[in-house]
């Protein structure tokens, strides 16, 4: 996009707003088919990193499953012509009543974290008198991988069951009839660039994959996760996909079954920018603070996770000054960082890079701020995929 391109989205969608290209999303698809070719991956989205429909959709024509992780995510899902079939439902809370409706659907496929939801699967898959495909999540013990609040495979997890336990499982799984043991799940951390913690959790899920079929469950499927990284701060580098490829061509050679992953980030995170525009330049003897009309309610991983975005200016051409670049919501933590900036003026754009994932879906109206527009540049073409919300919808719901 250039400095016109993007002045005439602000002046005709207004600020903050959601930019996605298409074409980012298409190059990333590419890189982790690449990845995951040689061992004959497929690939399952995390629709929870964006769960725009027009995304979905794209991801749809280019024969990407969907990973869901509520009734609403697969409702969703089914939204953009999505079959039940190829959506896979994870999550360790799923009620009777989303397991139910998603197996209406024709959803097949679910993972489980504790008894009771293999419970529900069996009780749900016996009314409909269908099979249903279970999937163990398993701990894989990976430690300090990623900021903690991401790092889910660790001992204290809520996610998933430690090996010591699967023994039991396995005994409680042997006397059900309509929800069968098929398949291992792991996830155990995202935001990861480092090649060696994939390579450490595939070996640990193959191996666990053939103890449980040698105890004579038809296992069929190996789901082995998302959390591919992408560079967000300046000292970031990226995860190397060429290791990658490498060591899980290695690990998974001569398995049989099917091979998942679940990438979510990766696939739309470097696709998306946050366009918004300076409201406020104070100076101060404790420094200068740039005030974007964007925040905490767009983008929450500064605040929750420690995340740094780069932001940029649309114009460079001006003296560089030391900012710290806030939001305009009533919190501290409202907060993007240090950044040596253009000199900025009241009015003037910045972009917020690498927001294409978990940006506009973790996205609040706190302090009743109505979520931004969304577009989406695919093949050329301009769409409006989401509208900016309306207060009255705020304030009622849609209708
Ligand atoms: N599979 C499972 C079971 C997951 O829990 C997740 C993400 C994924 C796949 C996709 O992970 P990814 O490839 O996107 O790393 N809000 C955080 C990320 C939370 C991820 C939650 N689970 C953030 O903004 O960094």
């Amino acid at each position: 996009m250039n400095v016109s391109q993007i002045n005439e989205l602000a002046r005709r969608y207004g600020t903050p707003l959601f930019v996605y290209e298409g074409r980012k999303i298409k190059e990333h698809l590419g890189i982790l088919q690449k990845t995951f070719k040689p061992v004959k991956g497929e690939i399952f989205y995390a629709m929870k990193a964006n769960p725009r429909l027009a995304i979905l959709r794209s991801f749809r024509k280019a024969g990407v499953g969907i990973e869901a992780v509520s009734w609403g995510e697969v409702r969703t899902a089914l939204g953009a012509g999505y079959k039940g079939r190829d959506i896979l439902f994870n999550g360790n809370g799923k009620t009777e009543s989303e397991v139910d409706s998603a197996v209406q659907q024709g959803v097949e496929w679910f993972n489980f974290d504790a008894l009771d939801q293999l419970d529900i699967l069996e009780w749900v898959a016996k009314k409909h008198k269908r099979k249903l495909y279970a999937l163990l999540r398993a701990k894989p013990e990976i430690k300090s991988v990623t900021h903690p609040h991401l790092a889910v495979g660790e001992r204290g997890s809520k996610f998933g069951f430690l090996r010591g336990e699967i023994p039991e499982i396995l005994r409680y799984a042997k006397k059900l009839k309509y929800a069968l043991l098929s398949g291992l799940h792991t996830h155990f951390g995202s935001q990861i660039l480092n090649v060696a913690p994939f390579l450490q959790a595939a070996r640990f899920s193959r191996d666990l994959f053939e103890e449980i079929r040698q105890e004579g469950f038809p296992m069929e499927m190996l789901d082995l996760g998302g959390g591919f990284g992408i560079p967000y701060a300046e000292k970031d580098t990226s995860l190397d996909f060429k290791a990658l490829t490498e060591g899980y061509r290695e690990v998974l050679a001569g398995f049989r079954g099917r091979v998942v992953f679940e990438p979510g980030r990766f696939l739309v995170g470097s696709a998306g920018v946050l366009l918004t525009r300076v409201v406020s330049v104070k100076r101060g003897p404790g420094g200068d603070f740039l005030v974007l009309d964007a925040g905490m309610t767009e983008n929450i991983r500064p605040a929750l996770y420690g995340a740094r975005h780069r932001i940029v200016s649309i114009d460079d051409a001006r003296l560089m000054i030391d900012y710290t670049v806030v939001g305009p919501v009533c919190e501290n933590s409202d907060c993007f960082g240090n950044f040596k900036l253009p000199e900025m003026r009241r009015g003037d754009l910045v972009l917020i890079l690498d927001s294409g994932a978990y940006g506009s879906s973790m996205g609040s109206i706190y302090n009743s701020r109505p979520r931004p527009a969304e577009v989406l540049v695919l093949d050329g073409k301009l769409s409006l995929i989401r509208k900016r919300d309306s207060l009255p919808s705020l304030w009622m719901g849609e209708t």
